[in-house]
């Protein structure tokens, strides 16, 4: 499915939960109020959901929350989505804590790959970061999931006067093991717009005064618009994705559908497609009818993308609820 900007848009990320077991400074501090179960997509309607948007050519999805494995059978949702036909990848955003535990369901479960945030390899900032002192249950996460094979991406965000100076020794987790470091850039939403964020060119410079040899890298690697950097005698690679200051948009390939129903077409406005409303309401209750109303919600949401976001200028981002309401 192409945007009106000509973007091919066969990516969407699905948020299955707002709750998260860590307090990020930047992403949700104080807890937020729980939602109602019965207001949360279940697996059967996301799972309706992503066969819809595979229909229409939207081939790669990505599980997150929230945070995604603390809501009970995440694993079976990975399954069921990934039976959908024409599905070609299906993917997952985690904090890492509950990856040890149920990285072999998930992979029993066709996953084909995991993305861990982590923002430092230091326990005391770790703890400072998140709240809490979890870092080692990170780290046997991402050992468990380098040692059986899954590929694993770490997303990194940095933020000034906290965690600046980790970008050295997260940079070495890509010179130990095979895999790619990206450092994402602090975006403008919910508590991120009280911190300040690193931008990604000044880590890119550091980086190149560290290890003279980097080179960019051309391989593809993900679905998103991170762009690699490779070191010599390094296993992985390094990421940046500079949500804030690169050309980000351009490559912009996603919707987004929230835990709680509504398809987004992009991170920065409030604008959304309820497409709850066509799983739950009478009138969409005739198969055809709901086919037809999911498939309409689902256009409509890649319809009305916006070219770009308008970080750089707070006043226009109509977006108010918090990262892990909007999925992360
Ligand atoms: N800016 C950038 N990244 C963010 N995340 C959460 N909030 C923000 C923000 N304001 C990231 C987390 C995690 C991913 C799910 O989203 O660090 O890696
Ligand atoms: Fe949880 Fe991720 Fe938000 Fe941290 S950034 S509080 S791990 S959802």
């Amino acid at each position: 499915m192409k945007d009106s900007f000509g973007r091919k848009i066969d990516y969407m990320r699905i948020s299955i939960t707002e709750r998260c077991n860590l307090r990020c400074r930047y992403c949700m501090p104080e807890g937020i109020c729980l939602v109602p179960m019965e207001e949360i997509l279940t697996f059967e309607e996301i799972a309706e959901v992503c066969q819809t948007a595979a229909g229409l050519g939207i081939r790669r999805f990505k599980v997150t929350g929230g945070e995604p494995l603390v809501r009970l059978g995440c694993a079976k949702l990975v399954g069921m989505i990934k039976k959908i036909p024409d599905v070609e990848q299906v993917t997952l955003t985690t904090n890492g804590i509950l990856l040890e535990e149920h990285l072999d369901e998930l992979m029993e479960n066709g996953l084909d790959a995991v993305n861990i945030s982590l923002d430092t390899l230091d326990r005391k900032i770790y703890k400072q970061i998140t709240g809490f002192d979890k870092l080692s249950a990170v780290r046997a996460g991402i050992c468990r999931a380098v040692e059986k094979g899954i590929p694993v991406k770490i997303n990194s965000v940095l933020q000034k006067g906290i965690n600046e100076a980790e970008w050295a020794s997260l940079a070495g987790l890509a010179k130990e093991m095979p895999i790619d470091i990206r450092f994402i850039e602090m975006m403008p939403i919910g508590f991120g717009k009280k911190q300040e964020g690193i931008a990604g060119d000044e880590v890119l410079l550091k980086l190149k005064e560290k290890y003279s040899g980097i080179k960019k890298d051309m391989s593809v690697h993900g679905n998103g618009p991170a762009v690699y950097y490779h070191v010599p005698g390094f296993l992985g690679s390094i990421g940046f994705i500079s949500a804030v200051h690169g050309q980000f948009c351009r490559a912009c390939n996603r919707i987004r559908l929230t835990a709680k129903g509504e398809l987004k077409p992009c991170l920065c406005y409030e604008s959304c497609v309820d497409v709850k409303k066509v799983l739950r309401s009478p009138e969409y209750r005739e198969s055809g009818k709901r086919k037809e109303g999911l498939r309409n919600a689902v256009s409509q949401a890649v319809g009305i993308k916006p070219e770009k976001h308008c970080f750089e200028s707070e006043e226009n981002i109509t977006e108010g609820r918090q990262m892990v309401q909007i999925g992360g």
